[in-house]
């Protein structure tokens, strides 16, 4: 039996149980963009058995209890849950996705020829990276210093986070099209090191990006999200 109640949606799950983030990317469940819908709902769409995932999230809550070390972000104020995501989410971003573009620019002339998905890899992925530059600076210009005394400015808030919360899908997207250009980042036969690295790198960035939009649509924002 679960204490999950069946309403509950995929955010709210996220926040009472941070571990819900790992088992729903077992399975599929997209917890940032989509972390307003019903997780049950979900789950009889995706033809996903649901005692499964209640049961490993039943798991998780009992290990956590014996061992609590969750940063719990629900408890940070905005100012120090976007300096937070600042410092450790757009830092990563800022560092990995120029060597990305690097090592995906490497592995487009040697292998492009025998492997005509990776042009279409290098344009998505170059969409991404100009689209997330000019998002992190939005945030850290625009929105957390408004989100500072929101109080005065709510209107203002809810317009921003408006934009924000539709870059953040667009970004999903282009993750979701990376995965199936990738065909789930399934290396080709001989793939060389290079090659490896760049795909682990990817879905590596991919992880990151999940929790990210997670932290910032279902707990920084989540009081002035229109939907
Ligand atoms: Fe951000
Ligand atoms: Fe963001």
């Amino acid at each position: 039996m679960n204490n999950i109640k069946q309403d509950a949606t995929i955010g709210e799950v996220v926040v009472l149980i941070p571990e819900a983030t790992q088992i729903f990317s077992e399975f599929g469940i997209d917890f940032c963009c989509g972390g307003h819908r019903l997780l049950s709902q979900v789950m009889k769409d995706q033809g996903i058995d649901e005692r499964v995932v209640y049961d490993r999230l039943q798991d998780a809550v009992e290990k956590r209890k014996s061992s609590y070390d969750d940063k719990n972000y629900t408890k940070m104020s905005p100012a120090v849950l976007s300096a937070y995501i600042e410092d450790t989410h757009h830092g990563y971003l800022r560092k990995v996705l120029p060597e990305a573009a690097e090592l995906l620019n490497t592995v487009l002339r040697v292998h492009g020829k025998n492997h005509r998905e990776l042009f279409d890899l290098y344009r998505l992925f170059g969409q991404l990276k100009t689209d997330l530059e000019q998002h992190l600076l939005k945030e850290e210009t625009i929105l957390f210093p408004i989100l500072d005394n929101a109080k005065d400015n709510r209107s203002e808030v809810i317009s921003v986070t408006d934009e924000i919360i539709n870059e953040h899908e667009a970004a999903g997207e282009i993750l979701r099209e990376l995965r199936e250009v990738s065909n789930n980042y399934t290396l080709p036969e001989g793939a060389c090191k290079t090659y490896e690295k760049t795909y682990s790198l990817l879905e590596e960035i991919e992880k990151d990006l999940h929790q990210h939009i997670h932290l910032e649509n279902n707990i920084l924002l989540k009081e002035y999200a229109n939907r």
